[in-house]
């Protein structure tokens, strides 16, 4: 093994610059209903070191990467991926004893891996039990070590706009002392991690464990080996994430929730049990349950196993007496070995899940139990819905019978200021607000999520496209996933579905996005076919998806998949003549062709529009299309990198939202369209690269709605009366001047007036989702829209010029929030005039402060542009509002008061109750 000196060295001289306390964080307990399964969370108390610089950071890699030159900044989102680069190396690497990890997930018992002899990096100072880490961070996990910035500015940034100009890339350390009582001798002991950014390796008491690459997918490590029970246990885990490895921003650290599993050596194993509905009616269901019982223990084992189901009440509380049980099944499982039991009963009366808001999403829960020898030895609680599924090709989809639009977004992993460590609350808003806006389903481009949002999909009734990969073999960036995918495509796909496949929510298993081998004919089929085959040997009730934005229907890929998932090839590509010659994707309307050819599959639109905007933003002259590209002069302006707000604008290869409808309308036999996206993300900021953060969200960052939220609601939410008049009507410097004023309204008609005197009333017509007034001269004063729907009056909306801005206003989305330390209030400041009017191109400086058992987490104000740190407690407003995120304090109880001041204007105060 290759000697570590010069890192060590760097370290020695590091720590002891810094004093020498020692803080041994205790573990939390929170058993479960049986004292032979316990689930501790260990996120408290974590010690962090991150190296400087790549440069700087020890060797102790999984394996060698290739050399990345030059940057991957500008490539547009549809380029074409390219072959992978071969690596040779001679150094020695940690890989072999990594790959074990995977075995569980790896079906061919002749392709696991076999651990090397020996235990790599013991000598390594961060591993061993005796390391001084005083000085290093003090970090509570979900921990993103990147969020806080500094933003990485100018014109040739170490970390580009694509990952968000934010220092995610990296190799850092985190340490924890697990306290293991004597009594735990005898049991299983497993660390699962929901979540690391990436490419972690563990060790235990000095000795390594093993490790998972990819950053998105949960993992777990068996312990026992390597644990001292009765004293404490030195946990160490090493991340190393890359630059260059995502066309998003990844986040760096573990971001998600870890535990300490601990179980009777003989227990249900890791994502043990699996839950299939048939037959479903009102009236009854059949459930089928698997039940994997792992024996770790010396000798054989004789079990018996049975599971009682329980209905839960919508808190998610299990309510009275066993609604039914599986007749219990005895087996004999080997020793080192484990033994599946199947077993089926039939249900009255089942409450149905259903997404929202037509059906509810009605939930159980099964408790399996397993015994020996007469004593209860484990416990285990399987969530679980019961609900009928069926796509139709020439419908879409039924659910429960009743066929159900979809109406989705794309949604990325972070959660805008916070970054990519996990939070419910956050997570919980953005579903929030995608509801308000009509949405029924979300897409999780492009990685599987923290599984807490999938709790939330499940308990709020959301459908869910689950999706793993961005790229196979073939690369879109120099040093994504493509690396691993030889090694990790088997045990991530299967790991990816065994965690996720009794969430009611989700409907299909996506296993690609835009993948280069589309490109690739057959080649690139056989690919394909492999992991659709791994996936469908994991579950079987739900069709597989591959989302293609350039494979045609009688290319080799779309054959392989159940259902066609198309990215932008629905509305076409391209189409406009200013496109000819571009060696870009040019493509013609899809929807026709690939229903004539597959007329047995179901067809969504896995990506539509990709249209973009800047809240508050409206750039004249106002196109007259309806859809167009985006350019200078047209919809954007490269100076200030902002995009206007009359939402007729989209990326390239995208459409606009309104496109988009008359083409999905005309093609009744789609299923429905998961936008892209719904929430605005950090990186990816197309078109301007300069910035941090994305603009094609409904919502931007913070969470503020833009003029297309309203758009989307018009359509989506049919029966929903509202009117939305675009833009603001504070335009001093163009008195006179042409100033367009657009309506969304989930009416059919609808008469503007400008001070009370009417300019018009229109109608829309077939497959016309706005109605436009472009001649409007613009004067001071008021705009007012009535719209009607069949004849009759049906909502209203006003917008005023405004006054001099005097002063701040504050609001609250929650007031009370839960003393847990995690539970999170978001506070709007709005800059507002003397009559409360939100004063829209106000960009005035504000400064936070808190009073009380509470603290500001973040700030931010959805501007893309902005290169502030979501840290700072002083943000500028952008177009009037500025948002800032509020975190409880674990156990302290109290009012928390929350002050905006800001130079000029009346300050605020808003007061919350920690409970
Ligand atoms: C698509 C891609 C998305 C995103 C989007 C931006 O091609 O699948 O991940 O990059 O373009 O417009």
């Amino acid at each position: 093994m290759k000697k570590y000196t010069p890192s060590r060295l760097l370290f020695l001289l590091c720590l002891s610059l810094y004093a020498n306390t020692t803080l041994q964080a205790k573990i939390s307990v929170r058993p479960t209903s049986n004292v032979n399964r316990q689930r501790i969370s260990i996120n408290k108390g974590w010690h962090f070191f991150k190296y400087d610089s790549v440069a700087k950071a020890d060797k102790l890699i999984y394996d060698v990467r290739p050399e990345v030159s030059g940057s991957t900044e500008y490539k547009v989102a549809d380029a074409k991926p390219t072959e992978a680069v071969e690596v040779k190396t001679t150094q020695e690497v940690l890989k072999p004893w990594i790959l074990p990890s995977a075995n569980g997930f790896i079906n061919d018992p002749q392709k696991r891996h076999v651990r090397p002899k020996g235990n790599p990096c013991s000598n390594f100072p961060f591993v061993q039990v005796g390391f001084d880490d005083n000085s290093w961070e003090r970090v509570d996990l979900p921990h993103d070590w990147a969020i806080k910035g500094p933003f990485m500015t100018g014109s040739n940034p170490e970390v580009g706009g694509g990952m968000g100009r934010l220092p995610s890339n990296g190799v850092a350390w985190y340490r924890k002392k697990l306290d293991i009582p004597a009594s735990d001798a005898g049991k299983s002991i497993f660390l699962d991690v929901d979540g690391a950014m990436s490419y972690a390796i563990v060790w235990l008491n000095g000795k390594l464990v093993g490790g998972w690459p990819y950053g998105y997918n949960s993992w777990r490590l068996d312990l026992t080996p390597y644990v001292v029970p009765g004293g404490k246990n030195q946990l160490a885990i090493r991340l190393d994430n890359p630059n260059n490895s995502a066309r998003w921003y990844p986040g760096g650290g573990i971001y998600r929730n870890v535990w300490l599993t601990k179980t009777s050596p003989v227990h249900v194993g890791q994502y043990g049990t699996y839950i299939t509905t048939k037959n479903v009616s009102k009236n009854s269901a059949i459930l089928n349950l698997e039940v994997t019982v792992d024996n770790n223990s010396k000798t054989n084992a004789n079990v018996s196993i049975v599971t009682r189901v329980f209905a839960l009440n919508s808190a998610g509380k299990p309510v009275g007496d066993p609604v039914t049980r599986f007749a219990s099944e005895n087996t004999k499982i080997a020793t080192g070995k484990n033994a599946k039991i199947s077993s089926t009963v039939t249900i009255q009366n089942p409450k149905l899940w259903g997404p929202a808001p037509t059906q509810t999403p009605n939930l159980y829960v099964a408790v399996t139990s397993v015994s020996q020898r007469g004593k209860i030895i484990d416990t285990y609680e399987t969530r679980f819905g019961i609900r009928s599924m069926e796509f139709n090709p020439n419908k879409g989809l039924l659910v429960n019978g009743e066929y159900i639009q979809i109406k989705g977004v794309n949604q990325h992993h972070d959660l805008g200021g916070l970054g990519a460590a996990f939070n419910t609350r956050a997570a919980e808003r953005q579903l929030e607000i995608l509801r308000e806006m009509g949405c029924n389903a979300i897409r999780l481009s492009h990685n599987p999520p923290a599984p807490e949002l999938l709790e939330l999909t499940d308990r709020m009734g959301f459908l869910v496209i689950d999706e793993i990969f961005d790229s196979w073999e073939r690369k879109k960036t120099a040093l994504d996933f493509h690396l691993i995918f030889p090694e990790w495509s088997e045990p991530d796909a299967r790991s990816f579905v065994r965690r996720d496949r009794n969430y009611p929510s989700v409907i299909m298993w996506s296993f690609g996005n835009e993948v280069g081998e589309q490109y690739t004919g057959e080649e690139g089929a056989k690919v394909a076919k492999r992991i659709h085959d791994i996936v469908k040997e994991e579950d079987t009730t739900r069709p597989t998806i591959s989302a293609m934005n350039f494979a045609k229907p009688d290319m080799p890929l779309p054959a392989v998949l159940d259902a066609i998932g198309l990215n932008y090839q629905g509305e076409g590509i391209r189409q406009s003549p200013e496109f000819d010659g571009t060696d870009r994707i040019r493509t013609a309307p899809q929807y026709d062709a690939y229903h004539a050819k597959f007329p047995d599959k179901v067809i969504l639109s896995t990506e539509t529009a990709s249209a973009f905007s800047s809240r508050g933003i409206y750039l004249f002259p106002v196109s007259k299309e309806i859809s167009a590209p985006l350019r200078d002069g047209r919809g954007g302006d490269s100076k200030t990198h902002q995009v206007s707000s009359y939402e007729l604008h989209a990326v390239d290869f995208g459409s606009s939202a309104d496109k988009v409808f008359g083409t999905l309308d005309q093609h009744p036999f789609v299923a429905g369209e998961f936008v892209w996206t719904g929430w605005d993300h950090l990186g990816e900021p197309t078109p301007y690269y300069e910035s941090r953060s994305a603009y094609c969200g409904m919502i931007d960052l913070a969470g503020f709605k833009k003029d297309r939220f309203y758009l989307y609601q018009s359509h989506w939410r049919p029966e929903f009366p509202m009117a939305h008049i675009l833009p603001h009507w504070n335009w001093a410097e163009r008195v006179g001047e042409i100033t367009p004023v657009h309506v969304f309204t989930s009416g059919d008609e609808a008469e503007l007036f400008l001070n009370g005197k009417s300019l018009g009333k229109k109608k829309k017509a077939q497959y016309e989702y706005r109605l436009r007034w472009d001649s409007v001269k613009y004067e001071p004063g008021e705009l007012k829209v009535i719209a009607y729907k069949n004849g009759l009056k049906w909502a209203e909306n006003t917008v005023k010029t405004t006054g001099a801005a005097t002063k701040l206003l504050a609001s609250a989305d929650r007031e009370i929030v839960n003393s847990d330390g995690k539970d999170l209030t978001f506070i709007t400041v709005q800059i507002v005039d003397k009559d409360g009017l939100v004063v829209p191109r106000s960009n005035n400086s504000i400064e936070f402060s808190i009073d009380g058992p509470a603290e500001i987490v973040a700030t931010d104000n959805g501007d893309a542009t902005n290169m502030v740190s979501f840290a700072s407690k002083e943000r500028e407003a952008f177009n009037g509002l500025c948002l800032v995120i509020v975190r409880s304090k674990a156990g302290e109880k109290g009012k928390i008061t929350v002050t905006a001041k800001s130079n000029g204007l009346k300050e605020t105060q808003i007061n919350l109750q920690s409970k």
